[in-house]
């Protein structure tokens, strides 16, 4: 049996792109680094969970309409391991056990340091050129204790610095909540005890808040304790509300916000606007479905589940909700050099008809409401916004997003003109990518 985009790419290449349809832009200049499970095996142990692969970073080079691909494995301890000794995140142990850090879900670039993020310990640093492994980073002392750093880094364009948060069990459950100056000092800016121990994957930025969208899904520490890997024991419990946490950036009490049960995944962006707090998501109905696609990836991973991109405005009385789009979608984008402020324009990974295969980017306009779609592959991934020019408009830019086609069994990287969604060029590789999360672009030019 095969299992197309969740079957492993063993080897380790670097090579110039030769199969390329339509034309790269010529000022289309930098490098977009992906990264994702690479294969979900210790030595002959298959892992049954999407969250516990090997971390893998897939870098595409863009120079005068040329293109170079690169890929090496985080070097972690799993990755060395011959066989299987430690827990995944949906992977048990049989026993009691802190998941190993794979360092596979995202990447940050930031005061010189590129790092590899997973959320339930320490960042991995690597090095952009060779994308060897340096290993765990700490930020020099300042992450202290498990070092929990999420994957999703947010970034103040007006000031240059990085905030992040981190997961607390003890003394009390709640959350670290961390900003990065611009020569990659840390400091951290709050600390909030919370009830029971949450899910927290991503948060929004705005000029004032740093903002997180708490579902009903915790733990059953006693599932924990007998053995059950953290993902297996979480429960989404709709019968309680959806929490808001905006937790100010300059210090002064956090709130919190109560509303309808629903599940929040990933965020776009999130600003103030007045009075009003808004925060746009990917909220899905019922987690477990997602939950249970998650654990047995191979076999239940292709179908997309009932969601929609959702705008909350957090009023001082209360909160709006507002769909923004029927279709299915995930791994929300927006042009970074809006951050922290509105945005008009959304970019995702998604379903071309209301609901299927995440077979297309989506866009949506906000001033319009318009939603339109690019199909490009069976498998389509997070689309990345370049400006074309520092100082150029929001939207004014290209879409990268590596798509994978199940026919060849191979994968490419597609570069969309932002503005209508039109295909400009493909850069098929001889292979496939496996299905992976998040990545950046830079305009640094890697120098191997
Ligand atoms: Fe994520």
């Amino acid at each position: 049996m095969t299992y197309g985009v969740f079957e492993p790419l063993l080897e380790e290449r670097s090579y110039d792109v030769t199969e390329i349809d339509g034309t790269v832009p010529l000022d289309l200049r930098g490098a977009l680094y992906r990264n994702g499970p690479g294969k979900w095996q210790v030595g002959t142990t298959l892992l049954d969970c999407l969250f516990d692969g090997d971390g893998m970073v897939s870098r595409f080079a863009f120079d005068q309409g040329r293109v170079s691909f690169r890929n090496r494995y985080l070097d972690t301890p799993q990755y060395r391991a011959k066989r299987r000794w430690r827990a995944g995140v949906g992977t048990s142990a049989g026993f009691p056990m802190p998941p190993a850090n794979t360092a596979n879900t995202s990447l940050s670039f930031h005061s010189g340091d590129l790092l590899a993020l997973w959320e339930g310990g320490r960042p991995t640093r690597v090095d952009p050129d060779t994308l060897d492994t340096y290993g765990l980073h700490g930020f020099e002392g300042g992450l202290k204790g498990l070092g929990m750093w999420s994957a999703h880094p947010r970034f103040d364009p007006a000031t240059g610095e990085m905030f992040n948060f981190g997961l607390r069990f003890a003394p009390t459950p709640g959350v670290h909540c961390y900003r990065v100056d611009r020569s990659g000092k840390l400091t951290r800016a709050a600390s909030v005890r919370l009830k029971g121990i949450p899910w927290i994957h991503d948060f929004g930025l705005t000029e004032r808040h740093m903002v997180f969208v708490l579902g009903p899904a915790t733990p059953d520490v006693g599932r924990i304790l007998r053995g059950d890997s953290a993902l297996s024991a979480l429960h989404y419990r709709p019968e309680n509300p959806l929490r808001f946490l905006l937790v100010p950036r300059d210090g002064g009490p956090a709130r919190i916000v109560e509303h309808d049960a629903a599940m929040a995944t990933h965020i776009t962006n999130a600003y103030e606007d007045g009075t009003d707090t808004v925060v746009e998501v990917v909220a899905y109905p019922d987690f477990t479905l997602l939950k249970e696609d998650i654990l047995n990836f191979r076999d239940r991973a292709h179908q997309a589940r009932p969601n929609s991109l959702t705008r909350y405005r957090i009023t001082p009385s209360r909160v709006v909700e507002e769909r923004l789009s029927e279709h299915a979608c995930e791994l929300p984008q927006f042009d970074q050099r809006a951050s922290t402020r509105r945005h008009r324009y959304s970019y995702l990974s998604g379903s071309h008809a209301a609901s299927g295969l995440f077979d297309a980017v989506l866009k949506v306009d906000h001033d319009t409401e318009e939603v339109t779609s690019r199909p490009l592959g069976d498998c389509v991934g997070e689309p990345v916004f370049v400006p074309r020019a520092p100082d150029s408009a929001e939207d004014d830019g290209w879409l990268l997003s590596v798509v994978y086609q199940e026919a060849g069994h191979r994968s490419g990287l597609a570069v969309l003109d932002a503005r209508d969604l039109g295909l400009l060029a493909t850069a098929w590789l001889p292979h496939h990518i496996p299905f992976g999360f998040h990545g950046l672009f830079t305009g640094r030019l890697p120098r191997t």
